[in-house]
C-alpha cells in the first residue's frame, strides 16, 4: 500500500473513531435536553349523562397507571373542561413532566349536516392543536399525542397547530417533534401527519415574501419537494419562449410589467397502475406578488398579494402529498406563474389580447389579471384529455365578500364533481360551498366593445365572483370543470382555531382527500 494510501486509511479510521464517539456523546446529551410533553382528551358528560370525568381510552389508561391521580387532580384543578380549553398538570408522571388534558366535547358529534362538516373530527383537530401549543410555549419539544378516538384528525390538528412561519426571524419557537400516544392506528397518524404536511408547504409558499418566492423559486422549490419521487413524477419549468410558442397571449399580457420572468410549471404524476388512464387536471392561479398592474391596488394591505399564487401553492403542495401517499391516480399540475406589476411595458386598460384559443379579450382591469393567467393554462390543459378539471385561485375580492372564511367557492356544472368535491370537504372540514354559473353572468362578460370578452363584468362590482367564474367558463369544453376560487380563506386571522393566524395553506387537504376519492373509485 503506498504511504499516501495508508495515511488517508489511517485518518479515515481515526475520524470514524471519533464520529462514533462524537455521536454516543450528542445522543446521549440530546436524550438530557429532551423534555417530553403528552396531549390527553377529555370529553364533557353528554345531557343526563352521570359519573365524575369521561376520559379517552388513553387518557384513562394512562390515569389508571398512576392510580386515579390524573382523575384525582382535574376533578380539583377546576371545571369540567369544556371542548377547546385546556389545562396542563406537571411532575405527576416520571416520563411526562408535562400533560396536558384538552377539551374534546360531548362524545355524540359525527358529521353536521347544517354545519357540512365532521363535527367529531373538527374537535379533536382543535383540542390537540391547542394542548401542542400549550406545550411549545412550555418549551417542551417532544410531544406525544392521544388519537382522542381519531389519529388522522389528531396528527392534523397537532402539525398543522404548530406551524409558525418564522423562517426569517431571529428568535423562533421552539421545535416540537410529535408522535402518537396509546394507539395502535399509526395508518391513520402517519397519514394525516401527510395531510398536514401538505397544506403547511401550501402555507410556507403562501406567507413567505414576494422578493423570495418568485415564479423561479416557487418552480424550484416544488422540483425540490418532488425530487424524492422522481419515479412516479415529471416536471417541466417552461420559461417564456415556450409561453410565447404557445400563443399564451393572455397569460403573457399580465407578465408584461414585471422584470421577473415567467414560469409555465407543468407536473405529472403517475400514480396509476394504468398509465394510460385519463388525468386529474389541476390548474392553480400562480401571481407570486399582485400589485394589481396599471390599476394599481391601494397599498394598504397590498403586501397580502404575496400570497395571490395560493392556487398554484395549494395544487403543487396537493400534487406533492399525493405523491407522498403513493396515490394510484394519475395528475397533471398546471401553474401559470408570475408577478403583476406596473410599468412602462405593462398591459394598460382598454388594450385587446389574444388568449391561445383565439379569443380576444379586451383588459378594462388590469387588475383582474387571475382569469387571464388562468385562461390559457385552461386552454393548455385540455390538450390531456383530462377525465375531471379543477382550478384554483385566489380570484376576487367579492367571494370574500360573500362567503368570508368560511368556505371555498365551487362553480361548475358538473352535479359529480360537486359531490366529489363536498363530500371531501366533510370529512377535512376544509369547506366547500356551490355558487351559481348562470348565463345571466356570462352576458356581462361577453358584451364587450372592442374584443369578444371583456376581462370585468359590466355592472362592475355586482355578482364580481360569478362574473370571474363566468369568463372563466369560455375556456372550457370539458364536461367535468370546478372552479374554485380560494380569495376568501386565503388567511386566517383566527377563524379556524387550528392554524394560527397567516396565509391558511387552504383547502389543500380538500383537495387531497378529492384526488384520493377518485384515486380509489371505479369509473
Ligand atoms: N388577487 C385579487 C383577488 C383577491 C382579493 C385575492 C383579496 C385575495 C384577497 C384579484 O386579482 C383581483 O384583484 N381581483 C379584482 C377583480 C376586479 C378588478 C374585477 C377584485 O377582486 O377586486
Ligand atoms: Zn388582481
Ligand atoms: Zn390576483
Amino acid at each position: 500500500m503506498k504511504t499516501v494510501d495508508m495515511f488517508l486509511l489511517r485518518r479515515t479510521v481515526r475520524t470514524s473513531v471519533w464520529t462514533n464517539h462524537f455521536r454516543r456523546l450528542s445522543a446521549s446529551q440530546t436524550h438530557w435536553n429532551e423534555r417530553k410533553g403528552l396531549v390527553l382528551g377529555v370529553f364533557e358528560n353528554k345531557e343526563g349523562e352521570e359519573g365524575s370525568l369521561h376520559l379517552t381510552e388513553a387518557a384513562a389508561r394512562f390515569d389508571q397507571s398512576l392510580s386515579g391521580k390524573l382523575s384525582e387532580l382535574l376533578n380539583i384543578s377546576g371545571p369540567v373542561l369544556k371542548k377547546g380549553k385546556s389545562r396542563v398538570f406537571y411532575g405527576i408522571h416520571k416520563d411526562f413532566p408535562c400533560v396536558a388534558m384538552v377539551g374534546l366535547g360531548k362524545n355524540d358529534a359525527g358529521v353536521c349536516g347544517l354545519e357540512n362538516w365532521d363535527a367529531t373530527k373538527e374537535r379533536v383537530r382543535q383540542a390537540v392543536s391547542a394542548g401542542c401549543r400549550l406545550l411549545q410555549d412550555l418549551e417542551v419539544n417532544r410531544v406525544e399525542v392521544d388519537a382522542c378516538g381519531d389519529a388522522q384528525s389528531a396528527a392534523e390538528g397537532a402539525v398543522l397547530g404548530l406551524f409558525q412561519y418564522d423562517q426569517l426571524k431571529s428568535k423562533k419557537k421552539s421545535k416540537v417533534t410529535t408522535q402518537l400516544y396509546g394507539s395502535a392506528d399509526s395508518a391513520g397518524w402517519e397519514k394525516g401527519v401527510l395531510y398536514a404536511d401538505g397544506q403547511n408547504l401550501a402555507r410556507l409558499l403562501m406567507e413567505a415574501p414576494a422578493n423570495h418566492i418568485t415564479p423561479t423559486t416557487f418552480a424550484d422549490s416544488i422540483e425540490e419537494r418532488l425530487a424524492a419521487f422522481t419515479e412516479r413524477v415529471t416536471i417541466h419549468k417552461r420559461a417564456q419562449a415556450w409561453i410565447e410558442d404557445q400563443q399564451m397571449g393572455a397569460f403573457l399580457s399580465v407578465t408584461k410589467g414585471s422584470d421577473e420572468p415567467p414560469v409555465f410549471l407543468e407536473i405529472h404524476y403517475n400514480g396509476s397502475p394504468d398509465s394510460t388512464q385519463a388525468p386529474l387536471l389541476l390548474v392553480g392561479k400562480g401571481v407570486t406578488f399582485d400589485s394589481g398592474g396599471i390599476s394599481l391596488k391601494p397599498s394598504p394591505s397590498m403586501d397580502a398579494m404575496r400570497a395571490d399564487m395560493g392556487g398554484a401553492a395549494t395544487v403543487c403542495a396537493s400534487i406533492v402529498t399525493a405523491a407522498a401517499l403513493k396515490l394510484p391516480i394519475n395528475i397533471i399540475g398546471l401553474a401559470p406563474l408570475c408577478e403583476n406589476m406596473p410599468s412602462g411595458k405593462a398591459t394598460k386598460p382598454g388594450d385587446v389580447v389574444r388568449a391561445r384559443n383565439g379569443k380576444t379579450i379586451q383588459v378594462d382591469n388590469t387588475d383582474a389579471e387571475g382569469r387571464l393567467v388562468l385562461a390559457d393554462a385552461l386552454c393548455y390543459g385540455h390538450t390531456f384529455n383530462p377525465r375531471a378539471i379543477v382550478n384554483v385561485a385566489t380570484l376576487t375580492g367579492a367571494i370574500d365578500v360573500a362567503l368570508g372564511s368560511a368556505a371555498a367557492a365551487v362553480f361548475t356544472h358538473s352535479d359529480w364533481l360537486w359531490e366529489q368535491l363536498h363530500k371531501a370537504s366533510v370529512v377535512t372540514g376544509d369547506r366547500v360551498w356551490r355558487m351559481p354559473l348562470f348565463q345571466h353572468y356570462t352576458r356581462q362578460v361577453t358584451d364587450c366593445q372592442l374584443a369578444d370578452l371583456n376581462n370585468i363584468g359590466k355592472y362592475s362590482r355586482s355578482g364580481g365572483a360569478c362574473t370571474a367564474a363566468a369568463f372563466l367558463r369560455e375556456f372550457v369544453t370539458a364536461p367535468h370543470w370546478a372552479h374554485l376560487d380560494i380569495a376568501g380563506v386565503m388567511s386566517n386571522k383566527d377563524e379556524v382555531p387550528y392554524l394560527r393566524k397567516g396565509m391558511s395553506g387552504r383547502p389543500t387537504r380538500t383537495l387531497v382527500e378529492f384526488a384520493a376519492g377518485l384515486a380509489h373509485m371505479t369509473k
